[in-house]
């Protein structure tokens, strides 16, 4: 499998990056600047990030290129580009100019590889404090901005170039022509890195690492471990052990007809009554993060006991993504702990099984397009994300049965209106959450004192930042009476106006 690796020095494209090389059907991998793997056959390139560092400053990331060999097609691009520079003895200062946001890009050498098929003249987008103001004797300028001479460069007589500005993003025009230009003509990459031939190979690699082992995984009725149990099947059929916890806090119906829907797709799934101990364990809890702990602890506890009831299991299979991997191996710095996400993890010593991740490899949209190969149930694959912890953290403050009622019945309400008006296909996520407050109301000629339901829908790429959806008053109206009409213990919907940051998406 050929490839393309990303040295990540910290910047907040470096993801991007990757998504716009995987769009072009090569597989990329990012790694720490600090942890370059040996430089094998399969490396076709070597692309250096961004950085929120500057070169100058004592602690600048500073990569070990000496593994690298010379004929490798290496790109740097912002820092990446200042750092070439700079290493080869090249200036770069602050007192330049800084330049963020939309620039005009003028190409000085349309000849050169890197600028086939760009205009002379097209917009980039620049996010940069320092500048490189003198490019070392064997570099040339190659393409320029009005405020930035040397915005791109390529040293003589070797496959070695630098951009200032993030051709990665959406607003460089020809961003992707350039990252093409790279990847498909220097780097000579085949593009055939698809969703099929993933499943080919990894079906192959999986059947020789697991053999006649037996694995066990948890199901979530998310999208990612559906995904990983289908594959899995593919390889081992009967050898998967899926396990399926209803923790009483999935959304009305689902436990039953996920679960209908696992074992029509011919999975081995075991599903787990656990609602009772979840909801015991749960009472007088009313802070979000020990919430949050209980629901996780629990579903380890039942995972880890049904998991032992099977006899010989060797493995335990998670859905890990590719986001999780980078997250939990980048260049620290950016992410501080807002919420506490749980996975089933933390399985007895004893045990000692082996983890299996089949999409470490994939990001989100990749695992749908994995999942449609499979023949994953399309009610599974397009649905909404939801959070491990389900309604336990959407029912605000002390969960009760009664309360999980009440938000599942108009819950349903909210997600089936958005169905039958074409809605939900087009929103990231949308739910309903019941606020721990009750205000007062008047039905018929009574007076009524009960709880407010808020509903919930963002855009969203990754969950990271998220915008409010402007549903249609007329929709809106619509749900907000129904709720009221047929769903007791409601007299009050509200509809949440806040984007990601300030607010977050779920309530807890
Ligand atoms: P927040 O609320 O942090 O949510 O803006 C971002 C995305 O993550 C989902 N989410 C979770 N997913 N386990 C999960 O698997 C969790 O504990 C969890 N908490 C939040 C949330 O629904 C949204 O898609």
């Amino acid at each position: 499998m050929e490839r393309i690796l990303i040295l990540d020095f910290g910047s907040q494209y470096t993801m991007l990056i990757a998504r716009r090389i995987r769009e072009m059907n090569v597989y990329c991998d990012i790694v720490p600047f600090n942890r370059i793997p040996s430089i094998t056959p399969d490396i076709k390139g070597i692309i250096l990030s961004g950085s929120p560092s500057s070169v100058r400053g004592e602690n600048a990331p500073q990569p070990d290129l000496s593994g690298v060999p010379a004929g490798l097609p290496i790109l740097g691009i912002c820092y990446g580009a200042q750092w070439l520079a700079w290493k080869h003895g090249g200036n770069v200062t602050s007192s330049g100019s800084r330049e963020y946001g939309r620039a005009i890009l003028t190409v000085k050498d349309s000849a050169d590889p890197l600028l086939k098929d760009v205009p002379a003249s097209s917009q980039v987008w620049m996010s940069h404090g320092d500048t490189i103001t003198a490019l070392p004797a064997e570099f040339k300028v190659i393409a320029s901005t009005e405020a930035v001479c040397n915005a791109a460069f390529k040293i003589e007589g070797k496959p070695v170039w630098g951009i200032q500005f993030h051709a990665e993003v959406h607003h460089s025009e020809f961003g992707k022509q350039i990252l093409r230009n790279y990847v498909l003509g220097i780097c000579g990459c085949a593009g055939s890195w698809t969703p099929a031939s993933f499943v080919d190979s990894t079906v192959v690699a999986l059947k020789e690492q697991i053999g006649s082992d037996k694995v066990v995984l948890g199901l979530s009725g998310g999208v990612d471990s559906s995904v990983a149990a289908l594959l899995l099947h593919k390889a081992i059929g009967e050898q998967l052990h899926c396990i399926f916890v209803d923790s009483g806090l999935l959304r009305k119906d689902e436990f039953s007809s996920v679960l209908e829907s696992y074992k029509g797709m011919g999975l081995n799934v075991k599903g787990v009554d656990a609602k009772e101990r979840f909801l015991k364990d749960l009472s007088g809890l009313t802070e979000p993060e020990q919430k949050r702990k209980s629901i996780g602890r629990n579903f380890v506890e039942v995972f880890n006991a049904e998991a032992a009831k099977i006899e010989n299991v060797r493995w335990l299979a998670q859905g890990t993504i590719y986001p999780d991997v980078i997250e939990s191996s980048a260049v620290p710095g950016a992410s501080a702990t807002i919420k506490s996400h749980h996975n089933v993890g933390g399985l007895p010593k004893e045990m000692k099984l082996k983890v299996v991740e089949p999409l470490r490899l994939l990001f989100k949209d990749e695992v749908r397009r994995v999942g449609k190969v499979l023949g994953l149930d399309p009610h599974i694959l397009g649905r909404h994300p939801f959070p491990g912890p389900g309604l336990g953290i959407r029912v605000l403050g002390e969960v009760t049965a009664e309360k999980v009622t009440i938000l599942q019945e108009a819950d349903k309400i909210y997600i089936d209106a958005l169905r039958s008006h074409g809605l939900y296909d087009q929103i990231w996520q949308a739910g309903a959450i019941l606020l721990p407050i009750k205000s007062v109301g008047v039905m018929g000629d009574e007076r009524t004192y009960e709880y407010t339901i808020a509903l919930r829908a963002v855009t969203s790429v990754d969950g990271m930042t998220a915008d409010w959806v402007r549903l249609p008053y007329d929709f809106l109206a619509e749900v907000s009476d129904a709720i009221i009409r047929g769903v007791k213990g409601v007299n009050r919907v509200v509809y949440d106006i806040c984007s990601k940051p300030p607010a977050t998406i779920e309530w807890e």
